[in-house]
């Protein structure tokens, strides 16, 4: 039996927008110094939140910093990261990227840990799992079902199973608010620095111990411009049915 392609449904909501969305939506690490509107700040979180959770269990909660005098306790501890970071993975070029471009971005990473006291907001992800209700009968039948291998390697992979999976409830929430930020003509990036220092920045903004953060966007109105981002072409990355 030959099977039809179907076409994309000319009617689906914001198709094309929401493609070049996407397409322009860069890491915007220039921003003016002017606040955001709480409803747009608040659209941002209401675009992370419609964000799918596993199982739908909507543990995150969003730490929004606008006060000056908490910005300004910050950025002492971006300081610090964004140092780290050039002094290390961030001295050199990524494989694939020509010098001028990456002193550019180095440019405004540069700009952004300068400024970062006049972020206009700070979005910051956390989230937390609710501890796992197990009882001997479901583990057993978990042990089964896997098999002694697949159990054995469950057991020695916990730890990056449960960071991947919080991660992952995370993730497409923050980047709905990317598009949301993007959409509305904002200007933001996702940063993950600040894990290096994550006690000290969860320390200065009261967030629970056995609570993790994943993310620190920072978000205003842009002092650069919008354009189309570089990516590898789709050819280059796609495997077939097979590696
Ligand atoms: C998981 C993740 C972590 C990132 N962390 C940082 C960061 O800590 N600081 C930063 O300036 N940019 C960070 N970025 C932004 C990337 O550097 C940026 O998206 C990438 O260089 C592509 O640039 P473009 O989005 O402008 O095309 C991060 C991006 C991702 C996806």
């Amino acid at each position: 039996m030959t099977m039809e392609t179907v076409q994309a449904d000319p009617s689906a909501p914001g198709g094309p927008a929401l493609f070049s969305t996407m397409s322009t939506m860069r890491a915007m690490r220039r921003l003016k110094p002017e606040p955001v509107p709480e409803e747009l700040v608040e659209q941002l979180i209401q675009a992370a939140v419609w964000g799918p959770s596993g199982g739908n269990m909507q543990c995150y909660e969003y730490v929004v910093v606008t006060d000056r005098q908490v910005m300004a306790r910050l950025a002492p501890l971006w300081k610090r990261c964004v140092d780290a970071y050039l002094a290390t993975t961030g001295k050199y070029a990524p494989e694939g990227m020509d010098e001028a471009a990456y002193g550019r971005m180095v440019a405004a990473i540069e700009y952004q840990r300068d400024h970062f006291a006049d972020t206009p907001v700070l979005i910051v992800p956390c989230y937390r799992f609710p501890e796992p209700r197990l009882d001997e009968e479901g583990l057993a039948a978990s042990a089964r079902a896997l098999g002694p291998a697949g159990t054995e390697h469950m057991m020695n992979t916990q730890t990056r199973f449960q960071a991947l999976a919080e991660g992952s409830c995370v993730y497409p929430g923050v980047q709905n608010l990317l598009l949301a930020a993007r959409g509305l003509g904002l200007a933001a990036n996702i940063t993950i620095w600040h894990l290096m220092l994550e006690q000290e920045w969860k320390k200065e903004l009261g967030i629970p111990d056995d609570m993790a953060t994943f993310a620190a966007v920072p978000v205003g109105w842009p002092a650069g411009n919008f354009g189309p981002v570089r990516r590898r072409p789709v050819a280059d990355v796609v495997h077939r049915d097979r590696w």
